[in-house]
């Protein structure tokens, strides 16, 4: 045998390993493909997952534009009262922080709690606008416009998934059902608001499409 035939022989056992370690290595990548596969839901799921979502949504948006939410989000500095959003009376203002400005605190009126009869303020000790560099605006949004707005991490007080869950449990926000007497609470009894909360962001916060 000369030099450069034994140097280009392979024996018979050395392909039956290569076949093996192929045969495998394909295999690998086809269980691995399927794995992906399986990872990333397909259309349908896709689909799926955001019509309930922007079902959620739906809900949830009834309860933002009622007046015992959108009154503390105005578009304008000043709150809004009542059931038909009128400006606040003495015309509080947002001032940088939220809680009013000079005199004019929020707190000044507002007390840690409801006051007792009709017409007094609603209390909570954090009651304010949200701040004056981050409005969050629900006044006059749409569906798509609000839902885009709640999930943008610059927009809303710069909270994440879990912090955006935790909101709905937030006592501001269940403030929204207690506001003192002669106050209607919004359209969806306050466990029901967190559930469909929760489906809305759990199912991948969906933005309903423009009309
Ligand atoms: C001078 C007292 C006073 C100050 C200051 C004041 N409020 Fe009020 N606020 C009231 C009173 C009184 C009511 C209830 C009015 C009514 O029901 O007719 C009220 C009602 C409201 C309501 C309406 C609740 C609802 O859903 O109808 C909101 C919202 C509100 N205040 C927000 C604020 C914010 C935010 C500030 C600070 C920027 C503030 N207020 C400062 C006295 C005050
Ligand atoms: C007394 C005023 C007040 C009332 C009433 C109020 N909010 Fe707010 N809301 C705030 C403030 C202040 C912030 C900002 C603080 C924060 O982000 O934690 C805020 C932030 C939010 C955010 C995040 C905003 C965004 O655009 O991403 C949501 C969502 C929200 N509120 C929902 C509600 C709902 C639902 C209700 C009614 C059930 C409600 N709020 C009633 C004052 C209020």
């Amino acid at each position: 045998m000369s030099k450069s035939t034994s140097r280009h022989f392979i024996p018979k056992k050395t392909i039956t390993v290569l076949a093996i370690i192929l045969s495998f290595v394909s295999f690998m990548s086809f269980a691995s493909k399927d794995a992906t596969m399986k990872k990333t839901p397909n259309q349908k799921s896709i689909s799926k997952d955001s019509l309930e979502s922007v079902q959620a949504f739906m809900k949830v948006y009834d309860v933002l534009m009622h007046p015992r939410c959108m009154n503390c989000h105005p578009k304008g500095d000043v709150p809004l009262q009542g059931d038909d959003s009128h400006l606040h009376t003495m015309l509080p203002r947002r001032g940088k922080n939220g809680d009013g400005i000079y005199a004019m605190k929020c707190k000044n009126c507002h007390q840690p709690e409801n006051a007792p009869g009709l017409h007094t303020p609603p209390g909570n000790p954090k009651w304010a606008l949200p701040p004056a560099d981050m409005k969050m605006v629900f006044e006059g949004k749409s569906p798509r416009e609000l839902a885009l707005q709640i999930m943008n991490f610059n927009k809303n007080g710069h909270k994440n998934k879990e912090k955006l869950l935790e909101h709905a449990r937030d006592t501001l926000v269940k403030a929204g059902w207690n506001m003192g007497e002669g106050r209607v609470a919004p359209p969806l009894p306050y466990d029901e608001f967190v559930k469909a909360w929760d489906t809305w962001i759990e199912k991948g916060g969906y933005a309903p499409k423009a009309k």
